[in-house]
């Protein structure tokens, strides 16, 4: 796979350096959007060259989100990765596995048995038109099914070539260890941004395995561009503390610095938090949403874009500094 930007590696797997996160262009995640205009922002994403784009079968009712991606790729497919997930936006029949998260969508409901994993497979495939999944992750562990059983129905469709490369999302450094000892893990998903540090544990484990690291909400779910004045109603954002009206203006505050140095560089602070991540590991490949191609524009540009090692320090420094009102968790 080429890409007009630099390449890197998610275990056997190479990607542009940044990619598209897609789980925007469907509606009851961020502001307004159709379906149009999210054909719009892909299509500007892969024109800027991104090669790796990734979705769920979880993001928007009836797969959506699949559809919406696989339709506006068809015709460019070859030249791109596609990732999805599975195991969290459950088809009638099968039994809801409470899971509590951390963050602002309260409570999911997950099942990964793997007697379902070749039909949620099958469904993602029909949705994406297309005949394999590049990377392929469960979305969420599932608390009552173990790890490695999920894995192993993974590894059957890798066996069959319905899927290339098997990915995992919101675990443990515990966890990624036993899948990987299933199966080759080549990614693994996680929260990670200027405002929400990684689980140091796991990030020493992948980077012993050898496995990438596909950092979420690399923006701070849009904090970190500087540019969120106010959250709309329907966004997801609402229940967030840390989006809430007195937290985010404390935040703003907080990170003036931190987009202080970006105007040093003559950078936008979305391209720092993105070249700051690019930086922290060899193996990391951010997914920034977006609806709207100027700015998906700035943010693959930042692929590019490298941090001089005093900025690095300094960074460093202002960052560990930086108290996030509203907790860590979004
Ligand atoms: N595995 C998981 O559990 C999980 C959970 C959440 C997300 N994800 C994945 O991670 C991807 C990225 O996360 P995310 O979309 O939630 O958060 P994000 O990429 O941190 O932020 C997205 C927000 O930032 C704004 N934005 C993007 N570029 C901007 C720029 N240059 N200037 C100003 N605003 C900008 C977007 O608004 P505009 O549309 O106006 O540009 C959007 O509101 C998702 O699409 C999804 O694929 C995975």
């Amino acid at each position: 796979m080429t890409s007009k930007l630099p390449t890197r590696r998610l275990g056997g797997l190479e990607v542009s350096a940044i990619g598209f996160g897609a789980m925007v262009l469907s509606p009851g995640a961020y502001g307004e959007i159709d379906d149009a205009r999210a054909e719009r922002a892909l299509l500007s994403a892969a024109d800027a060259g991104a090669t790796f784009f990734d979705t769920s079968d979880g993001y928007g009712a009836d797969a959506h989100n699949e559809r919406v991606v696989g339709h506006a790729l068809r015709g460019r497919r070859d030249e791109v990765a596609i990732a999805t997930k599975f195991g969290f936006r459950l088809p009638e029949g099968v039994e809801p596995h409470p899971f509590p998260v951390g963050f602002a969508f309260g409570e999911l409901a997950v099942n990964a048995d793997p007697r379902y994993v070749r039909g949620y497979a099958e469904a993602s495939l029909r949705a994406l038109g297309t005949d394999r999944i590049d990377l392929y992750y469960p979305h969420f562990p599932d608390p009552q099914v173990p790890l490695e059983d999920t894995v192993g129905a993974v590894a059957e469709l890798v066996a069959d070539g319905l899927v290339l490369h098997l990915g995992l999302s919101n675990v443990t450094a515990e966890q990624l260890r036993a899948a990987h000892a299933v199966h080759p893990v080549a990614a693994v998903q996680t929260e990670w941004s200027m405002w929400r540090p990684i689980d140091p544990d796991l990030l020493a484990a992948a980077r012993e395995l050898g496995v990438g690291v596909v950092p979420w909400a690399p923006l701070g779910s849009g904090f970190l561009s500087g540019t969120v004045g106010e959250v709309a109603k329907g966004d997801f954002r609402e229940n967030a503390p840390r989006f809430d009206a007195a937290n985010l203006k404390t935040n703003h505050d907080r990170f003036a610095p931190v987009r202080g140095i970006a105007g040093e560089l003559g950078i936008t602070p979305a391209q720092l938090a993105l070249a700051w991540l690019l930086d922290q590991d060899a193996h990391a490949v951010p997914i920034p949403g977006s609806r709207t191609p100027a700015h998906i524009e700035e943010n693959l540009a930042a692929g590019s874009a490298g941090l001089p090692g005093d900025v690095r320090e300094r960074l460093a420094a202002v960052l560990a500094a930086t108290e996030v009102a509203g907790g860590t968790l979004l």
